[in-house]
């Protein structure tokens, strides 16, 4: 089994002698590796069971790593990365040839990113190379926002799990690229769309469903809890459909009015979307553990982080 601890150095080590380390990033956990080495690169698609044609994300930890990984960056992705590095912003930019094409999955483009979380920070700025990492779930489960929930999923996979605490964002990193001249988001993530426009006041494109194959994050089955789960809406849902059922609710703001047997959990009593999304995935955790018939998630506002929630939970949903 993994061990759970907090310390840089036995990471630091694990990593440099080819080995996998879980990771907190203010996202979700992510499952390290040395990003420009092939066989640890294959451990990481193995542990996860994930397909090759799915790229990774390089993380690092100083701004002059990105000039040895990428060939160009323009003008709207640098002034993107000066304002929200270390943070949420995942970058497409074009590779340069020491980044290997199974992190690119064969594109001309990597995905590069600057976790904000004061463990993993220490840890990349130490290392030599940058650490490729995709969330530490199994291909298409939740992404992990605790240390236990990487020891539950892949703790006989890995040896070590760096403890960081509670991840703060609770959601996946926003992916941005250029697209025919203009900032295109691929993924949505843990910074707004409110968020971006705010830095590039031209026209952002956002992601679209046909997309799915060389965008980020947008496979139709993904997200996606064991127990069925379906999205829902205040005003259509009816509660006697789901009679004799075990069935769990996650609402937004408050409990639905229904039977007391029903198991009811609360994201935001202050309908706050950054609250709500620190805890999605903790709470879907739980609920995929209780043996629940159904869980059933309450649709969010769509603005700010209740878009990519919902983006989320749309596929969650999609069995
Ligand atoms: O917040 C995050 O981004 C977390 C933490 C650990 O940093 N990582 C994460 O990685 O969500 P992952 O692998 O679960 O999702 C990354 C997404 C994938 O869907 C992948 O398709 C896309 O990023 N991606 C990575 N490299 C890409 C590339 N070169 N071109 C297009 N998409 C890419
Ligand atoms: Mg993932």
């Amino acid at each position: 089994m993994a061990i759970i601890g907090s310390d840089i150095n036995e990471a630091k080590r694990i990593l440099i002698e080819g080995g996998l380390v879980a990771i907190p990033t203010e996202t979700v956990y992510g499952l390290a590796g040395n990003g420009l080495d092939e066989s640890s690169l294959s451990k990481i698609f193995k542990v996860k069971n994930r397909p090759t044609f799915n790229p990774l994300i390089l993380h690092l930890g100083r701004m002059d790593q990105v000039k040895e990984l990428a060939l160009e960056t323009p003008t709207p992705l640098l002034n993107l990365m000066e304002h929200f590095w270390p943070g949420p912003l995942t970058v497409l930019l074009k590779k340069s040839t020491i980044v290997p094409y199974l992190v690119t999955a064969g594109s001309e483009k990597v995905a590069l990113r600057m976790p904000n979380h004061p463990l993993s920070l220490q840890l990349l700025k130490s290392l030599e190379f940058p650490l490729a990492a995709p969330s530490a779930n199994p291909f298409t489960y939740i992404s992990p926002t605790l240390p236990e929930h990487v020891e539950k999923m892949l703790g006989d996979k890995i040896e070590y799990i760096l403890d960081g605490g509670p991840c703060s964002a609770g959601l996946e990193s926003t992916i941005v690229g250029m697209d025919e001249g203009k900032v295109k988001i691929y993924r949505y993530g843990a910074l707004s769309v409110e968020d971006i426009q705010s830095i590039i006041k031209s026209e952002v494109l956002l992601p679209k469903e046909s997309d799915s194959i060389q965008a980020p994050g947008q496979l139709k089955l993904h997200y996606a809890p064991h127990t069925p789960t379906l999205l829902f809406s205040r005003d259509t849902l009816l509660i006697k459909e789901f009679q004799n059922r075990h069935i769990g609710i996650i609402n937004f703001a408050e409990a639905y009015p229904g039977p007391s047997q029903l198991e009811q959990r609360i994201l935001s009593e202050s309908r706050n979307l950054k609250e709500a999304a620190a805890k999605l995935y903790q709470i879907m955790h739980e609920m995929d553990q209780m043996g629940l018939d159904l869980i059933l998630i309450e649709r969010l506002p769509d603005t700010d982080l209740g878009k990519t929630m919902n983006d989320r939970l749309e596929r969650a949903s999609s069995k």
